[in-house]
């Protein structure tokens, strides 16, 4: 990404605006109006094929008539004439093109998007959108849009797939207090996305944390690099969360796998924080972009009273920063600022007394605590006090401790004054609230923020060339005999080829020969009917277990081919696989999706009930570490069970962790072939005697 090029679209010292009006009411007449209203000190070009001047500056026909340099254009013509307008843009040198314009790939127009891509790439030239509002940038008073006016300033920026949404959070920073240096919208993402903002974002001196509002990724894998190198907080709100594909997969993974489960863990794994809905994007952005990470898990909270001090404990809990006493010294201490009927444990109870002072002094001592990770100063409105005064006092005590790595947010519950109180702090830098759980909550996206970049590891690929060479015959295979799944004893191949261990398994063809593999495996054993036409095995009554002898075997033998043939008549039967019947022990699955927006992604979770009931699971897109494996055995809620649960050993977990990890290698060279796969169960013993993956499955990308 050329972040020069990106600079000169969105911030650029020179602009044309193709399709600008002089009639009031048109899109190409509020974009100049925006202009010059929002202060640009840039060359605006109305460009317009019928009127000398717009909004009194020169109107040119063509943008090569323009005699300087245009860095930027914005576009507003109709789409149909996208294409002649893109050359233009392109023989004048112009960088980047803001296409308002809308009727494109959304109305199922991609040919017209294509071709001004096509055009576009030829004279090396970025897009952003179509189908925008535009771009704006407060540093640069540069309003390329036709949102009402520059947003409240702040440090955050917002980028949005949506237009409405910027239209709506615009004005609405006025009223919310919540400012922002640029709001960027990108509509289809044609060109220009998500990732190639961060990446810029991660440069601009202006922005400290960075907004996302997203309704679908193209390129998940793309969007994961880039939010995790990022060295800015970025936080993401997803609409669009109901789950996609799900009713049609074939696997148990491919079912459990909705869009909303993909894209947190995905999150998760980019060191995205996420918010809930739009006010706590937000409250959350709010935070982010003003204050540190919550480095340690030490809660503080100091209020003037109970009531929203048991609020903001309440939802302390929620957020997963859990209120801990804070220690005699410091208790023995904040004691001083408040009444003998005041509590000094956490939260710290100054009561109703308290005034501007006591505010100063409690604030001063617990902000400058080593003991305090997090300050979150609560304050109900009193007769006594001045909301304006005491928010004064905090801020005092804040500058004077003379910290700058720990964060304070604060809440005010009152009225009028309060708010106003409120505002003057967040224009001050310290995140204010109008009610004590927000201001926790705000304070807990400070701490996911610490423990996210903490966690954040390295993906690796780890290729096996040897065993894609070997999955891929088995698969070839299968392709030839016109299957686009694989039988168990195929799926079990391909696993073996990763290093996955699996039950020893054998096709047998006839009843003897089931009789001979039997014998040479050692009783008891399992039969399965092997058939690409049956894949739900006991459903169709191909599945015996515990077989202990060879007439075991014979009846078995003969049960299954029968039930398989009642089950479906006309199915393709290879014959029967003959396994050794493993040891029972902690029932796990392991499987992968092939995801639209993230490639490769794998699940795991406790298998059983907990899987079919609970939906026990985690995901990780495709590659991941060792270490990742790790969190995603830690992550499921019954991890309990395999770390030992009434006085039962711990379950093998290097082994399960390595084997996660060999899937991701398997799921990731194979991702051009397999479409859905699960290894369930996946059998864990006690550590030292690794697992076994009784049953394969395996569904293909149709080809
Ligand atoms: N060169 C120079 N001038 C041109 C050219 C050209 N090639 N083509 C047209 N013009 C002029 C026109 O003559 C017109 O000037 P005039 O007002 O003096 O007559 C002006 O450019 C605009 O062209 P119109 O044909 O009048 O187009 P109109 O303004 O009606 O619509 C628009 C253009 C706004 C781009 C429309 O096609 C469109 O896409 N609207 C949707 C925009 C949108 O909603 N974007 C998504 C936002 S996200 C959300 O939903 C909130």
């Amino acid at each position: 990404m050329d972040k020069n090029v990106l600079n000169k679209m969105l911030r650029p010292k020179s602009v044309a605006v193709i399709g600008a009006s002089a009639t009031p009411g048109k899109i190409g007449y509020t974009v100049i109006k925006n202009l010059q209203d929002g202060g640009y000190k840039g060359k605006i070009y109305p460009i317009n094929n019928n009127t000398p001047e717009i909004l009194g500056l020169k109107a040119y026909v063509n943008v090569t008539d323009v005699p300087g340099e245009v860095d930027s254009a914005i576009i507003t013509v109709p789409a149909k004439y996208m294409s002649e307008v893109t050359e233009e843009c392109g023989k004048k040198g112009v960088k980047g093109l803001i296409v308002i314009t809308s009727g494109f790939s959304e109305v199922g127009r991609k040919d017209l998007e294509d071709e001004m891509l096509a055009i576009a790439a030829r004279y090396r030239m970025r897009i952003l959108g179509p189908n925008i509002v535009g771009s704006l940038s407060n540093s640069d008073k540069f309003n390329g849009s036709f949102a009402p006016g520059l947003p409240l300033p702040g440090k955050a920026s917002l980028v949005t797939q949506s237009g409405a949404l910027l239209i709506a959070m615009d004005m609405a920073t006025y009223t919310k207090h919540v400012g922002f240096d640029k709001l960027i919208s990108i509509g289809n993402m044609s060109d220009v996305d998500f990732a190639d903002l961060i990446e810029w974002f991660d440069e601009d001196e202006d922005t400290t944390c960075v907004s996302l509002y997203i309704e679908g990724l193209k390129k998940g894998r793309k969007f994961i690099d880039a939010a995790r190198n990022s060295s800015k907080p970025i936080i993401a709100l997803k609409s669009g969360v109901s789950s996609h594909g799900a009713a049609a997969a074939a696997s148990h993974t491919g079912s459990l796998a909705g869009a909303a489960k993909v894209y947190t863990s995905a999150f998760k794994q980019a060191g995205v924080i996420q918010a809930s809905d739009l006010n706590n994007l937000f409250d959350r952005t709010l935070a982010l972009s003003q204050q540190p990470s919550m480095k340690g898990e030490n809660l503080l909270i100091l209020t003037n009273g109970g009531g929203v001090g048991v609020l903001a404990t309440d939802a302390a809990e929620k957020y997963g920063i859990p209120l801990k006493f804070a220690p005699p010294d410091v208790q023995e201490e904040l004691k001083k600022h408040m009444p003998d009927f005041g509590s000094a444990k956490n939260p710290v109870d100054m009561t109703g007394m308290a005034g501007n002072d006591w505010y100063y002094q409690t604030t001063l001592y617990s902000f400058a605590h080593k003991w305090t990770d997090g300050l979150v100063v609560l304050y109900c409105e009193t007769a006594m006090t001045n909301p304006q005064e005491i928010a004064e006092s905090i801020k005092k005590a804040i500058d004077e401790s003379g910290i700058k790595n720990k964060p304070v947010t604060v809440s005010f519950v009152g009225g009028a004054k309060s708010d106003a109180a409120m505002a003057w702090l967040v224009e001050h830098g310290i995140p204010a609230y109008g009610a004590p759980d927000i201001a926790v909550n705000a304070m807990a996206s400070l701490r996911e923020y610490a423990l996210l970049q903490a966690h954040k590891n390295n993906d690796v690929v780890k290729s096996d060339p040897k065993a894609r060479k070997t999955a891929l015959e088995i698969i070839t295979k299968a392709r030839a005999d016109g299957r686009d799944s694989l039988t168990e004893i195929e799926a079990k191949g391909v696993f073996t080829a990763y290093g996955l261990p699996v039950t020893h398994t054998e096709l047998a063809k006839t009843e003897d020969e089931a009789v001979a593999i039997g014998k040479k495996i050692g009783f008891p054993l399992v039969i399965k009917i092997v058939s690409p036409d049956i894949l739900h095995k006991s459903d169709a009554g191909g599945v015996k277990v515990n077989i202990k002898d060879e007439a075991g075997i014979r009846d078995a033998y003969k049960t299954i081919l029968a039930n398989a043939k009642a089950y479906k008549a006309d199915a393709n039967i290879h014959g029967v696989a003959i396994q050794e019947m493993a040891p029972w022990g902690t029932e796990t699955i392991l499987g992968s999706v092939n995801d639209p927006s993230f490639g490769p992604t794998l699940m795991f979770g406790l298998g059983g009930i907990f899987v079919e009931v609970l939906k026990d699971v985690t995901f990780r897109v495709a590659p991941i570490s060792l270490v990742q494996a790790e969190e995603m055995i830690d992550e499921i809620k019954s991890a309990a069970i395999l770390a030992g649960v009434r006085g039962e050993k711990p379950r093998d977990r290097k082994v399960l962790a390595q084997t996660i990890f060999a899937y991701s290698s398997l799921v990731h060279d194979l991702e051009d072939e397999i479409k859905e796969s699960d290894a369930n169960p996946v059998l864990v013993y006690e550590e030292g005697a690794g697992l076994k993956v009784a049953d394969a499955r395996i569904i293909l990308n149709k080809k």
